[in-house]
């Protein structure tokens, strides 16, 4: 049933709610094809509302019967809801639907996973559940009665009562449906316990399917502890329920959920061990176990009044999770991640077609918006508004933020209003970072004369789709100055950009200093400032500010990398000096070495040389890359085996920070010898190995110098049973082969029995990889092209959500030559003329398009 264009949603047509929720009972009778679901729904009039119109919220629902105060009404149905009249004054609504949670493959509604039912209904995946005014801004309190035969049965709140093939419970918190959660199955928990600040008692739960998963939960459960701690000391944020519960389940379109007591999380996302998990899984699973309990404060007890609010609730919380892993790891380290991330995601996302503001103005298909623009740079905007505030303003806007909005679905506005009211601070001019989307490019001008220093900063942001006009931002530039010997003469200092060009003095200066601009990444923009080599190479040595220390090494290396797409040259040795050096410094950490030893990535590469103004070829390229990296392993040499030595003596593993640190560097060097060793170090680690990092590590080496097949078999036998270490598995071959095979070696593992499209990791395993593949992407044969385009249009038909979302690796094809171009726009337009292809899939490749 596909309508012909499908309707946009405007933020300025927002109307309160016709009729508000007193209370909610739902009655789950679960069977696979035939689950029904009874409603009885306590409707009032919204005094503040336009309109007595009276509309449900029901999709894909088979209406069994439903009444109004006890009399049976027969309502109109269309394919999104339900109306009929209704009394003026209060009244009940009651419902029975049936709905199929089997033969659900969207995994949005109630829905089947390995024979656990579960839910989903963040954005708006209740109204496959039951007729209901599925929209954040009415909330209400639920009572839920399962009734099945399966062992565990679980809703959100506290339990209520259960018997026999039954279970109740009750949920105290008014909340909007999206958060709502039920879970039934054959489970086995992790259970712990904590106490409140207040002194309460909690039980907490991790539940897993019975097998191997229950020895995977004692990390997570860990870091639910800690995140119930940090949330009490840092916001002052206490627990709220008798109980919180943690589901893992399989097959999930994104990390996870905060339901209100109740979360689900993809089992990526949650199981971890040493033999299974990389270090990097185990900084994911503590940073999303952390994002989704905060939600309780930020999300849950304070929600959003309508989806185009979304930032709301994900900048904050991401900005809150990014302060947890800084503060229980490092912050440098942590913040050159999060740089890394926002620059490689959210830049390319926001210079392209699909750029949008942190709140967006309009959307088809709201799911479409659960961008890196408002998770990454909405998180951004907290950062900046901290800057400006100051500590001790952010946390007095904090307070009065969960003070007057507590219970509230709340807007940007009022978020902005704490802020203003709590720190006395205009920020008229602020907000224009939720509404002006497009990166903001800030170039550098600087002289010296009589003991003053002078910096001029001019901004200005590209045009994006449907806005031209762009006017200034307040930017918040952090800015130290160095003298000659590398020591610090002025330290940092906020300036405030608020203007198109402004120029900012420093007074009694010796001498010209170095500046060291843009410390710690203290707004999302894109620095243009003409530096010599030997200038960078000068901050790489001394910056005191370690993020731009870093970013040093990384202009620099991007200059390098650039000149040798153009020319063919030969890398300067200032830059590999540079690094020989500080690899041999053994103050520093470990894990800060091995980021300024890695390179940027070939897709920044890529965006570099599109800002200069040339048309990037990606072969080129993943030549430079690879002879970079082939120069740096010569140059570092006699060093590598040392270092190699030293970072790999960790004993027992331990997924702490300073142990993944030493083995993060110890990998780098392994990826360098590899180059010259032919595969001989590799190879031993990746038989010596007792733990999942290193021994992924190790293959990838290998697999990077086109060996490791033998490795390679040998880890699909070891590991076969295990999903999650076979979606390392399928990801790493396609991530690590040559270019041109990339598409081959991609369409040959859709073949393998172990592969399927419903499972949506198993899926990104192997096309996230190819996309992440950049050479092999791009190859000019345009087979990966083709490929994918053949993939998602199979799997729209079955989970619309996980292809639109796969779609967008088509968004940067109008960066490349016209024979590029001519492709994957063809794959595109294929894609687009698919019959009954969904909202969420056309309205991305509409926007791709452009
Ligand atoms: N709200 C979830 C989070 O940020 C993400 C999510 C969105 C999950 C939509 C599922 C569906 O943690
Ligand atoms: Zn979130």
């Amino acid at each position: 049933m596909q309508t012909a264009a499908p309707q946009k949603i405007y933020l300025k047509d927002y109307t309160p709610p016709a009729y508000l929720v007193d209370s909610v009972e739902l009655t789950f009778k679960l069977a696979p094809t035939t689950t029904r679901v009874l409603s009885r729904i306590a409707f009032r009039p919204n005094p503040d509302a336009q309109s007595r119109d009276f509309f449900l919220h029901g999709e894909q629902l088979k209406l069994i019967s439903a009444s109004i105060d006890g009399v049976s009404i027969t309502p109109e149905i269309t394919a999104t809801g339900l109306t009929h009249t209704v009394p003026n004054a209060p009244f009940v609504f009651e419902a029975e639907v049936e709905i199929s949670p089997e033969t659900n493959t969207a995994l949005e509604g109630l829905y089947m996973s390995n024979g656990m039912y579960c839910t989903q209904c963040e954005a708006e995946g209740f109204r496959k559940i039951t007729y209901y005014p599925d929209r954040p801004d009415v909330m209400s309190v639920f009572t839920v009665r399962i009734e099945s035969d399966l062992p565990v049965l679980l809703s959100n709140g506290n339990p209520a009562a259960k018997g026999d093939g039954w279970a109740e419970w009750h949920d105290p918190w008014p909340k909007p449906a999206y958060l709502f959660a039920l879970v039934g199955g054959d489970l086995v928990n992790h259970p712990d316990r904590f106490t409140t600040m207040s002194g309460k008692d909690v039980e907490l739960n991790i539940w897993v399917r019975p097998g191997d998963d229950e020895q995977k939960c004692a990390f997570g459960m860990a870091a639910l502890k800690k995140s119930m701690k940090w949330d009490e000391d840092v916001y002052g944020r206490e627990y709220d329920l008798d109980i919180f519960n943690i589901v893992a389940v399989d097959d999930f379109n994104m990390g996870a959920m905060e339901n209100k007591g109740l979360n689900i999380f993809n089992s990526s996302a949650v199981l971890a061990s040493p033999e299974t998990s990389t270090d990097a899984n185990f900084e994911r699973i503590e940073a999303i176990i952390a994002h989704e309990y905060f939600h309780n404060w930020t999300g849950n007890r304070i929600t959003c009044r309508d989806w185009f609010q979304l930032c709301l609730k994900e900048g904050l919380t991401v900005f809150r999770d990014q302060q947890f892993t800084g503060d229980m790891r490092s912050h440098a380290v942590k913040r050159i991640d999060d740089a890394v991330v926002l620059r490689a995601h959210q830049f390319r996302e926001d210079n392209g077609p699909l750029a949008h503001p942190v709140r967006p103005e309009s959307f088809v298909e709201i799911n479409n918006f659960y961008t890196v623009t408002v998770y990454e740079k909405g998180a951004e905007i907290i950062g900046m508004l901290k800057r400006l505030v100051g500590d001790d303003g952010y946390k007095k806007a904090l307070d009065l933020y969960f003070d007057r909005h507590d219970g509230d679905a709340a807007t940007i506005e009022d978020w902005l209003q704490v802020f203003e009211d709590a720190t006395g601070r205009d920020l008229s001019q602020f907000a224009k970072w939720y509404s002006q989307a497009g990166t903001p490019r800030v170039s550098i001008t600087d002289s010296y004369a009589d003991g003053t220093y002078s910096l001029t900063l001019s901004q200005h942001t590209p045009a994006t789709p449907d806005q031209d006009e762009k006017t200034p931002m307040v930017i918040p530039v952090a800015v130290g100055l160095l003298n000659d010997n590398g020591d610090e003469i002025v330290p940092t200092r906020i300036l405030e950009l608020t203007e198109a060009t402004q120029t900012f003095t420093f007074d009694g200066l010796a001498s010209k200093p170095v500046p060291s601009i843009l410390r710690g990444f203290s707004a999302p923009v894109i620095l243009e400032h003409d530096q010599t080599n030997a200038e960078r190479a000068f901050l790489l040595a001394h910056d005191t500010d370690p993020f731009n220390r870093w970013d040093a090494g990384r202009t620099l290396a991007q200059d390098v990398l650039i000149q040798m797409v153009r020319e063919d040259a030969t890398p300067d040795t200032a830059y590999l000096d540079g690094l020989l050096a500080l690899l041999r410094d053994d103050s520093l950490d470990p894990a800060f070495r091995a980021l300024a030893l890695s390179l940027p990535s070939q897709d920044d590469t890529a965006q570099a040389l599109v800002d200069a103004g040339e048309t990037p070829d990606p072969t080129a390229i993943y030549r430079a890359h690879e002879a970079l990296t082939l120069h740096i392993a010569q140059h570092l040499q006699d060093t590598l085996p040392r270092i190699y030595a030293d970072m790999m003596v960790t004993g027992p593993y331990t997924p702490d920070a300073v142990s993944a640190g030493k083995r993060s560097l110890g990998n780098r060097m392994l990826t360098l010898m590899s180059k010259l060793d032919g595969g001989k170090q590799a190879s031993q680690q990746y038989a010596t190995a007792d733990n999942m990092t290193q021994q992924l590590a190790a293959l990838a080496s290998l697999l990077k110098i086109g060996k490791g097949a033998d490795e390679l078999a040998a880890f699909e036998q070891r590991w076969h049973h295990d999903r999650l270490v076979m979606d390392k598995w399928f990801g790493l071959q396609v991530s690590c082969a040559a270019p041109e095979d990339a598409a081959k070696v991609a369409a040959k593992l859709t073949e393998h029995p172990a592969f399927t499209m419903k499972n949506p990791n198993r899926f990104r395993a192997v096309f996230g990889a190819l996309k992440g593949n950049t050479a092999g992407f791009h190859d000019p044969s345009g087979a990966s092209y083709d490929l994918l385009a053949d993939w998602l249009i199979k799997l729209d038909a079955l989970n619309p959500q996980t292809t639109a979302r796969m779609s967008t690796s088509f968004d940067t094809w109008k960066r490349y030559d016209a024979d590029r171009q001519t492709k994957m726009k063809a794959a595109l337009q294929r894609i687009a003329e698919t019959p009954n292809l969904s909202r969420d899939t056309t309205e991305m490749v509409t926007r791709i398009l452009g």
